[in-house]
């Protein structure tokens, strides 16, 4: 289809999404009979319940029919094939390759030399990540690793640190992980503290090996080392970097048997799949690691196979796309309920916000749309004693995004059950809400006017409105292999709606601006240096006022 046929699409979800403001999901729900089949759905073990959203079936057909007119799913055959979906900095962007089976499609999916590649680099994460595991390999000591301090920053920690936290289950009895990625020196601090050198294994993870956060920790870490015995000579047993720029990594004095390899058309937040996964296949064995990567696949094979009206990632994304039209100024709340998905949160903040934090499309000219969401959330039940009371009674309406893993076991507590009670219950009072005139008895069947107005008055206080929107998805179990179908899930939605946007979801041009400042300010915190009779003057005295504080501390 021509683009006026994307714009005319557009302009009908548009126009839609305007007059959707008098929509009750619990009408929906009760007058549309195919509504359960279309919008709930099972894919790579996941289990998807978007029914709950102001989403009538016909404005689900014109998103449908703008995700044709966005050629969407020749898009998405692009990427798999390898083209230059990251257009800004020509370059593929090829993580379905790092999870297809050794030998199968991954030819046909990643192009040539790939596949082999990949399966080398997982091999050698293998070994070792067995030597590490079973104890063979030593410290400078001759002791075993107790230790993990993993120092990377964005799509270097946070995937890496999910995974860690979601495989527990699995977690290597003698190993402990530590995530550092700030580069505020008691992070630092926090972070080896109580870990002896001779123990520790450190983990560089940076793919351009330039981010100046994780340059400092590490240079941190390798004094670290050295004023606790390990000198140069020693730091091959205890220090190995994860990089796609190897000749950096190697001026930093970096062996090349210590390095993991990767390439630059994977993306830094869709790096967990590469050797930046290093840490989790070290907690939860290469078995278990293959296995995410198996999950993560299935994924794929569904967004790649399945039509538009039944594809998990696409449905996802029409409803995200639909509600930033439908809830102007509405945020996406993401909610897991399931203390190994508490990370979830910060890790689809950077997938989705670094990736479609966008304004202008392929064409160079402002979006016409609003894009990217803002993201936020926490893990259930915790989040409901802190900001679901704005979810329920607050004037701004916010879908929520329950991820419900089933606990495993009986507890003797109920604790479990009282997790999954609590987020079906909150569910339902999103939906339902209540009218208010179940106020205590004292407030009710009051017997002069002036009770039935503070009935009426309380009532009013106490009422939750509903029909405010939320989806589900729920994990049978939260095993490897359904974790990596569900990061797969939210990175297809999320370059689906990039595509339907028609913005790169691959680069990130906005967060370079900054760290380049940082870079010409930090000279001038020197209090020796002039500072530039240029500068803007409240930046000036801004600097002035630092270097008197720290000349007044001494
Ligand atoms: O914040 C920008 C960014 O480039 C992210 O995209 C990336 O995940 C992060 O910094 C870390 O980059 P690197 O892995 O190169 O250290």
């Amino acid at each position: 289809m021509n683009d006026d046929g994307r714009s005319e699409a557009w302009r009908e979800v548009a126009r839609r999404a305007r007059a959707s403001g008098g929509i009750r999901i619990a009408s929906l729900l009760r007058d549309e009979p195919a509504r359960a089949q279309r919008l709930s759905l099972d894919a790579a073990g996941l289990h998807l319940d978007l029914t709950r959203h102001r989403l009538p079936g016909e404005a689900l057909d014109a998103l449908l029919a703008l995700a044709r007119a966005s050629s969407l799913e020749s898009r998405r055959d692009a990427m798999y094939a390898g083209e230059e979906v990251n257009f800004t900095e020509q370059r593929p962007a090829l993580h379905v390759a790092l999870r297809a089976p050794a030998g199968a499609a991954a030819g046909a999916i990643a192009g040539e030399g790939i596949a082999a590649e990949v399966a080398a680099t997982l091999d050698r994460m293998d070994r070792f990540s067995e030597a590490v595991r079973s104890g063979e390999w030593r410290g400078a000591t001759g002791q075993p690793i107790s230790h993990v301090v993993h120092i990377g920053i964005g799509g270097s920690h946070l995937g890496p640190q999910l995974a860690c936290e979601a495989l527990i289950d699995h977690a290597h009895p003698r190993l402990r992980f530590r995530f550092l990625s700030n580069v505020d020196p008691r992070a630092f601090d926090r972070a080896v503290n109580g870990l002896d050198p001779a123990t520790t294994l450190a983990i560089v993870a940076s793919k351009s090996w330039h981010t100046l956060e994780t340059a400092r920790n590490a240079q941190a870490l390798r004094r670290w080392f050295a004023a606790g015995g390990i000198g140069h000579g020693d730091l091959h047993r205890h220090l190995v970097g994860i990089t796609a720029n190897l000749e950096a990594a190697r001026a930093f004095g970096l062996a090349p048997e210590s390095l993991f390899p990767f390439r630059d058309w994977v993306g830094g937040r869709y790096s967990l799949w590469s050797a930046i996964g290093l840490p989790a296949m070290l907690s939860a064995g290469p078995q278990r690691f293959r296995a995410m990567l198996a999950g993560a696949h299935a994924m794929d094979r569904h967004f790649a196979e399945a039509p538009l009206a039944a594809n998990a990632p696409v449905l996802l994304a029409l409803v995200s796309l639909w509600n930033t039209l439908a809830l102007p100024g509405a945020t996406e709340v993401v909610v897991p309920y399931s203390d190994a998905l508490r990370s979830l949160t910060a890790w689809l903040q950077q997938l989705q916000m670094e990736s479609n934090g966008k304004r202008v499309g392929r064409d160079g000219a402002p979006v016409a749309w609003p894009t990217a969401p803002v993201v936020w959330g926490g893990p259930g039940t915790d989040v409901q004693h802190s900001f679901f009371q704005a979810l329920h009674q607050g004037t701004g309406v916010h879908p929520v995004e329950f991820i419900v893993a089933v606990p495993s076991g009986p507890d003797p507590e109920g604790r479990g059950d009282a997790l999954l009670a609590s987020a079906l219950g909150q569910r339902e009072a999103l939906l339902h809400g209540r009218s208010g005139n179940d106020a205590p008895a004292a407030a009710q069947g009051a017997p002069d006017a002036a009770a039935g107005q503070a009935a009426a008055w309380l009532a009013a206080h106490r009422a939750c409105p509903g029909n405010r929107p939320s989806s589900l998805i729920l994990l049978d179990r939260l095993d490897a292999e359904r974790f990596g179908a569900l990061l797969a899930l939210y990175e297809h939605k999320t370059a689906a709606l990039g595509w339907l946007w028609d913005i790169d979801s691959f680069d990130q041009w906005g967060v370079e601006l900054g760290k380049q400042l940082a870079g010409e300010i930090e000279p001038l915190l020197d209090a020796a240096r002039e500072l530039p009779a240029q500068l803007a003057p409240d930046l000036r005295a801004l600097l002035e006022r630092i270097r008197a504080t720290r000349a007044s501390r001494g």
